[in-house]
């Protein structure tokens, strides 16, 4: 963990009009003008706000990353938006393959093909895996992470790996108020960094944990050995929230 400096993401999913947006940066940069030292803070808003929220932290040390990307530079995608796009709007990030994304159908293919777009294009990537309840009662969640992992690292450039965060992030936690173990969380993320380090230095990947994170249980998860950092939804729409579980992160 020494050499791995905490993350921890907030992912807004589809919350917050431009003004809300505006309000929790103004909030949240009154409580934490700068994220605590040695921890990256990052909030992901929905498109509409990406723009307004990075022109708003540009003069702070937060990073604003996109929910979703799409694979190609341009074209013909109706509702889709590029790499480039998210760069050009001042976003440094953005987030692949997560759940709520790939149970609207992005295929493992996609989710390789755009993070290698993001890449690419000199955005960072935090990219989600994680397993469903079925899965995991089936006693199946190691191969099922092996293949998200295996399949999303594919097309990634050796040169890019830096850039690459994984966020671990079981489906039957996200949302629900029911956060894995301690023990579930460290055995899943440490897991996924050893399929990673096929494709990337694992010593130095972030591998984050998020479902259900909260003030209440941030501090125990992140000081888990493989865990380095959260990706937060719910509890990162408030932003005393989620300030407190960025100071656990400390
Ligand atoms: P919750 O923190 O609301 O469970 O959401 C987790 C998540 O999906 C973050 O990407």
């Amino acid at each position: 963990m020494a050499s791995r400096i905490p993350l921890v993401a907030g992912n807004w999913k589809m919350h917050k009009t431009i003004p809300e947006a505006l309000e929790f940066c103004e909030a949240f940069v009154e409580q934490m003008p700068s994220p605590p030292a040695g921890v990256e803070v990052a909030v992901c808003p929905p498109f509409p706000a990406l723009h307004p929220v990075a022109q708003r932290l540009r003069r702070t040390k937060y990073w604003v990353a996109a929910q979703a990307v799409h694979e190609s530079l341009s074209g013909a995608h109706t509702g889709e938006v590029s790499a480039p796009m998210i760069g050009a709007a001042g976003a440094t990030g953005t987030l692949v393959g997560h759940s709520e994304r790939r149970a609207a159908g992005e295929t493992d293919t996609q989710v390789a093909e755009r993070v290698k777009a993001a890449t690419d294009a000199d955005l960072r990537v935090i990219m989600c895996v994680g397993e469903s309840l079925e899965v995991r009662e089936a006693g199946e969640t190691d191969g099922w992470l092996t293949a998200q992992v295996t399949s999303g690292l594919a097309l990634l450039d050796h040169a890019r790996e830096q850039q690459v965060t994984i966020a671990y992030e079981p489906i039957w936690a996200i949302g629900t108020g029911v956060v894995a173990t301690p023990d579930q969380a460290q055995e899943a993320c440490a897991h996924v960094r050893l399929v990673a380090s096929n494709f990337v230095d694992g010593a130095r990947l972030r591998v984050l944990y998020g479902g259900s994170v909260s003030p209440d249980n941030a501090g125990e998860l992140m000081a888990l050995p493989d865990v380095d950092g959260a990706l937060v939804g719910g509890a990162s729409l408030d932003p005393d929230k989620f300030a407190r579980i960025v100071e656990a992160a400390t």
